[in-house]
Protein backbone atom coordinates (compact mmCIF):
# COMPACT_ATOMS: atom_id res chain seq x y z
CA UNK A 1 0.00 0.00 0.00
CA UNK A 2 1.42 3.44 -0.96
CA UNK A 3 0.30 7.04 0.74
CA UNK A 4 -0.54 10.14 -0.54
CA UNK A 5 -0.16 13.06 1.78
CA UNK A 6 -2.30 15.86 1.24
CA UNK A 7 -0.90 18.14 4.55
CA UNK A 8 2.84 18.44 4.83
CA UNK A 9 4.81 21.90 6.68
CA UNK A 10 7.84 20.56 4.79
CA UNK A 11 8.77 23.49 3.00
CA UNK A 12 11.38 25.28 5.28
CA UNK A 13 11.76 28.42 6.27
CA UNK A 14 8.39 29.26 5.77
CA UNK A 15 6.65 28.60 8.81
CA UNK A 16 6.64 26.65 11.82
CA UNK A 17 7.28 23.47 9.48
CA UNK A 18 10.95 21.86 8.92
CA UNK A 19 13.38 24.48 10.13
CA UNK A 20 16.40 24.17 7.31
CA UNK A 21 16.94 22.06 4.61
CA UNK A 22 18.25 19.20 5.82
CA UNK A 23 15.19 18.83 8.32
CA UNK A 24 13.20 18.92 5.01
CA UNK A 25 14.95 16.38 3.09
CA UNK A 26 15.20 14.15 6.94
CA UNK A 27 11.33 14.53 6.49
CA UNK A 28 10.89 13.27 2.98
CA UNK A 29 13.74 10.49 3.29
CA UNK A 30 11.07 9.38 6.37
CA UNK A 31 8.01 9.59 4.43
CA UNK A 32 9.93 7.77 1.03
CA UNK A 33 10.60 4.73 3.63
CA UNK A 34 7.32 4.73 4.80
CA UNK A 35 5.44 4.24 1.63
CA UNK A 36 4.42 7.99 0.85
CA UNK A 37 4.40 8.43 -2.75
CA UNK A 38 2.69 12.00 -3.35
CA UNK A 39 3.04 15.21 -1.24
CA UNK A 40 1.29 18.32 -1.00
CA UNK A 41 3.47 21.05 0.61
CA UNK A 42 0.98 23.23 2.26
CA UNK A 43 2.85 26.00 4.37
CA UNK A 44 0.40 27.77 6.47
CA UNK A 45 -1.73 31.09 5.32
CA UNK A 46 -2.58 33.16 8.26
CA UNK A 47 -4.04 35.98 7.01
CA UNK A 48 -4.13 37.89 3.47
CA UNK A 49 -0.82 39.31 3.85
CA UNK A 50 0.78 35.82 3.97
CA UNK A 51 0.04 35.67 0.43
CA UNK A 52 2.33 38.22 -0.65
CA UNK A 53 5.03 35.48 -0.14
CA UNK A 54 3.44 33.50 -2.65
CA UNK A 55 6.59 34.30 -4.69
CA UNK A 56 9.22 33.28 -2.17
CA UNK A 57 7.01 30.20 -1.60
CA UNK A 58 7.02 28.89 -4.98
CA UNK A 59 10.67 29.75 -4.73
CA UNK A 60 11.70 27.45 -1.77
CA UNK A 61 8.85 24.56 -3.54
CA UNK A 62 11.16 24.57 -6.78
CA UNK A 63 14.31 24.18 -4.96
CA UNK A 64 13.10 21.61 -2.76
CA UNK A 65 12.13 19.54 -6.13
CA UNK A 66 15.16 19.95 -7.12
CA UNK A 67 17.00 19.06 -4.22
CA UNK A 68 14.89 15.95 -3.22
CA UNK A 69 15.64 15.21 -6.59
CA UNK A 70 19.42 15.16 -6.36
CA UNK A 71 18.70 13.05 -2.82
CA UNK A 72 17.40 10.12 -4.77
CA UNK A 73 14.01 10.67 -3.57
CA UNK A 74 11.67 9.83 -5.86
CA UNK A 75 8.12 11.16 -4.22
CA UNK A 76 6.28 13.30 -6.50
CA UNK A 77 6.00 16.75 -4.81
CA UNK A 78 2.94 19.35 -5.08
CA UNK A 79 2.38 22.89 -3.67
CA UNK A 80 -0.93 24.23 -2.11
CA UNK A 81 -1.78 25.98 1.42
CA UNK A 82 -3.54 25.80 4.39
CA UNK A 83 -5.40 28.50 5.07
CA UNK A 84 -6.89 29.77 8.20
CA UNK A 85 -10.04 30.88 7.90
CA UNK A 86 -10.97 34.28 7.44
CA UNK A 87 -14.09 36.12 5.22
CA UNK A 88 -12.10 36.63 2.22
CA UNK A 89 -10.07 33.68 1.30
CA UNK A 90 -8.23 34.42 -2.13
CA UNK A 91 -8.98 31.10 -3.39
CA UNK A 92 -7.73 32.92 -7.05
CA UNK A 93 -3.68 32.66 -5.53
CA UNK A 94 -1.23 30.19 -7.58
CA UNK A 95 -1.02 28.35 -4.32
CA UNK A 96 -4.32 28.70 -2.81
CA UNK A 97 -5.76 25.48 -3.34
CA UNK A 98 -4.05 22.09 -3.62
CA UNK A 99 -1.80 21.12 -6.51
CA UNK A 100 -3.00 24.45 -7.55
CA UNK A 101 -5.95 22.49 -9.17
CA UNK A 102 -8.18 25.71 -8.84
CA UNK A 103 -10.81 23.08 -6.82
CA UNK A 104 -10.34 21.83 -3.88
CA UNK A 105 -8.66 24.19 -0.39
CA UNK A 106 -7.28 23.12 2.62
CA UNK A 107 -8.87 25.41 5.64
CA UNK A 108 -7.99 25.75 9.21
CA UNK A 109 -10.19 27.08 11.79
CA UNK A 110 -9.14 28.08 15.53
CA UNK A 111 -8.39 25.42 17.59
CA UNK A 112 -11.20 26.60 20.18
CA UNK A 113 -14.09 27.82 18.24
CA UNK A 114 -15.88 27.75 14.27
CA UNK A 115 -16.56 31.48 13.00
CA UNK A 116 -20.09 32.35 12.42
CA UNK A 117 -19.94 33.11 8.96
CA UNK A 118 -18.20 29.95 8.35
CA UNK A 119 -21.22 27.31 7.33
CA UNK A 120 -22.62 30.23 5.08
CA UNK A 121 -19.69 30.54 3.44
CA UNK A 122 -19.24 27.22 2.97
CA UNK A 123 -22.07 26.58 1.09
CA UNK A 124 -21.16 30.14 -1.48
CA UNK A 125 -18.03 28.52 -2.15
CA UNK A 126 -19.47 24.71 -3.07
CA UNK A 127 -21.92 26.44 -5.13
CA UNK A 128 -18.82 27.64 -6.69
CA UNK A 129 -17.29 24.73 -6.94
CA UNK A 130 -14.77 25.53 -4.69
CA UNK A 131 -14.59 22.69 -2.60
CA UNK A 132 -13.53 23.39 1.17
CA UNK A 133 -11.51 20.33 3.24
CA UNK A 134 -11.11 20.72 6.83
CA UNK A 135 -7.75 20.23 8.18
CA UNK A 136 -8.12 17.88 11.67
CA UNK A 137 -11.38 18.68 11.94
CA UNK A 138 -10.74 16.63 15.47
CA UNK A 139 -8.75 18.62 17.63
CA UNK A 140 -11.65 21.72 17.21
CA UNK A 141 -12.85 22.29 20.74
CA UNK A 142 -16.31 23.25 19.40
CA UNK A 143 -16.41 19.78 17.42
CA UNK A 144 -14.70 17.77 20.14
CA UNK A 145 -18.34 18.68 22.22
CA UNK A 146 -20.15 18.79 18.86
CA UNK A 147 -20.14 16.47 16.23
CA UNK A 148 -23.29 17.89 14.44
CA UNK A 149 -20.83 21.11 13.72
CA UNK A 150 -18.72 17.99 11.27
CA UNK A 151 -21.97 16.65 10.02
CA UNK A 152 -22.57 20.48 9.18
CA UNK A 153 -20.28 21.08 6.98
CA UNK A 154 -20.35 17.83 5.63
CA UNK A 155 -23.92 18.57 4.56
CA UNK A 156 -23.01 21.33 2.75
CA UNK A 157 -20.22 19.82 0.73
CA UNK A 158 -17.03 20.13 2.48
CA UNK A 159 -14.59 17.08 3.33
CA UNK A 160 -12.97 16.72 6.55
CA UNK A 161 -9.42 15.73 6.91
CA UNK A 162 -8.35 13.89 9.99
CA UNK A 163 -4.56 13.80 11.10
CA UNK A 164 -2.72 10.73 11.24
CA UNK A 165 -1.30 11.64 14.63
CA UNK A 166 -4.52 12.13 16.08
CA UNK A 167 -5.53 7.83 15.41
CA UNK A 168 -2.62 7.04 16.44
CA UNK A 169 -3.19 9.41 19.74
CA UNK A 170 -0.32 11.52 19.72
CA UNK A 171 -2.50 14.42 20.43
CA UNK A 172 -4.45 12.70 23.53
CA UNK A 173 -7.06 10.69 24.26
CA UNK A 174 -10.15 13.44 23.62
CA UNK A 175 -8.65 14.45 20.28
CA UNK A 176 -8.18 10.41 19.78
CA UNK A 177 -11.51 9.69 20.82
CA UNK A 178 -13.38 12.04 18.84
CA UNK A 179 -11.41 11.02 15.45
CA UNK A 180 -12.75 7.40 15.79
CA UNK A 181 -16.26 9.41 16.66
CA UNK A 182 -15.81 10.97 13.24
CA UNK A 183 -14.65 8.04 11.61
CA UNK A 184 -17.41 5.91 13.02
CA UNK A 185 -20.02 8.56 11.61
CA UNK A 186 -18.36 8.46 8.21
CA UNK A 187 -17.46 12.10 8.93
CA UNK A 188 -13.80 11.63 7.48
CA UNK A 189 -12.77 11.60 4.11
CA UNK A 190 -9.09 12.13 4.44
CA UNK A 191 -6.29 10.99 6.33
CA UNK A 192 -2.82 13.80 6.02
CA UNK A 193 0.37 13.89 8.45
CA UNK A 194 0.86 17.54 9.25
CA UNK A 195 3.75 16.99 9.39
CA UNK A 196 6.30 19.71 10.99
CA UNK A 197 9.46 17.84 11.69
CA UNK A 198 11.47 14.48 11.59
CA UNK A 199 10.86 13.54 14.89
CA UNK A 200 7.35 14.77 17.07
CA UNK A 201 5.40 15.30 13.85
CA UNK A 202 6.94 13.17 10.97
CA UNK A 203 5.75 12.86 7.51
CA UNK A 204 4.44 9.34 8.01
CA UNK A 205 0.94 7.82 7.66
CA UNK A 206 1.45 4.15 7.83
CA UNK A 207 1.15 3.43 11.66
CA UNK A 208 -2.30 4.69 11.33
CA UNK A 209 -3.32 3.24 8.05
CA UNK A 210 -2.51 -0.19 10.23
CA UNK A 211 -5.04 1.21 12.63
CA UNK A 212 -7.73 2.22 10.42
CA UNK A 213 -6.79 -1.23 8.23
CA UNK A 214 -7.91 -3.19 10.93
CA UNK A 215 -10.60 -1.28 12.71
CA UNK A 216 -12.21 -0.05 9.10
CA UNK A 217 -11.61 -2.59 6.59
CA UNK A 218 -9.35 -2.32 3.35
CA UNK A 219 -11.84 -0.41 1.24
CA UNK A 220 -12.15 2.43 4.18
CA UNK A 221 -8.51 2.53 4.76
CA UNK A 222 -7.59 2.60 1.08
CA UNK A 223 -10.10 5.61 -0.03
CA UNK A 224 -8.73 7.52 3.38
CA UNK A 225 -5.12 7.23 2.50
CA UNK A 226 -4.89 6.91 -1.14
CA UNK A 227 -8.10 7.02 -3.43
CA UNK A 228 -10.13 10.15 -2.33
CA UNK A 229 -6.41 12.24 -1.87
CA UNK A 230 -5.66 11.09 -5.43
CA UNK A 231 -9.32 12.25 -6.73
CA UNK A 232 -8.86 15.50 -5.06
CA UNK A 233 -4.80 16.01 -6.59
CA UNK A 234 -6.98 15.87 -10.03
CA UNK A 235 -9.63 17.58 -9.18
CA UNK A 236 -11.95 14.71 -9.62
CA UNK A 237 -15.06 14.43 -7.58
CA UNK A 238 -14.92 12.52 -4.48
CA UNK A 239 -18.45 11.01 -3.81
CA UNK A 240 -18.69 11.00 -0.06
CA UNK A 241 -20.50 8.36 1.74
CA UNK A 242 -24.11 9.39 3.47
CA UNK A 243 -22.88 9.75 7.12
CA UNK A 244 -23.69 7.37 9.40
CA UNK A 245 -25.63 8.29 12.75
CA UNK A 246 -23.53 9.46 15.38
CA UNK A 247 -23.70 10.80 19.24
CA UNK A 248 -22.18 12.90 21.02
CA UNK A 249 -22.60 14.57 24.62
CA UNK A 250 -24.99 17.00 23.74
CA UNK A 251 -28.02 15.12 22.44
CA UNK A 252 -28.84 12.09 20.42
CA UNK A 253 -31.43 14.80 18.60
CA UNK A 254 -28.64 16.64 16.31
CA UNK A 255 -27.84 13.49 14.66
CA UNK A 256 -31.61 12.97 13.92
CA UNK A 257 -31.99 16.40 12.94
CA UNK A 258 -28.90 16.11 10.77
CA UNK A 259 -30.03 13.20 9.03
CA UNK A 260 -33.38 14.22 8.17
CA UNK A 261 -31.25 17.31 6.18
CA UNK A 262 -29.79 15.05 4.67
CA UNK A 263 -31.90 12.67 2.82
CA UNK A 264 -33.66 15.76 1.50
CA UNK A 265 -30.21 17.04 0.36
CA UNK A 266 -29.35 13.28 -1.41
CA UNK A 267 -33.10 13.07 -3.25
FE1 LIG B 1 -1.07 21.97 9.25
Amino acid sequence: MVFIDTHSHVLPFIDDGAEDWDMAMAMLKQAQDDGVHQVVCTPHIQSAIDFDREDEIIGVFNELQDRAKSNGIRILLHLGAEIYIQPDLQLDKKIATLAQNGRYFLIEFPMNLIPDFVSQRFFDLVMDDKIPIVAHPERNARIITDIGKAYEFVQRGALLQANAGSITGQFGETVQKTVFRLLDAKLIHLVGSDAHNNSGRPLMLRKAYDIILRKYGQEAAYKLFYSHPKLILSAQNVSVEEPGPFVNEKSKKISDRFKHLWEKIIT
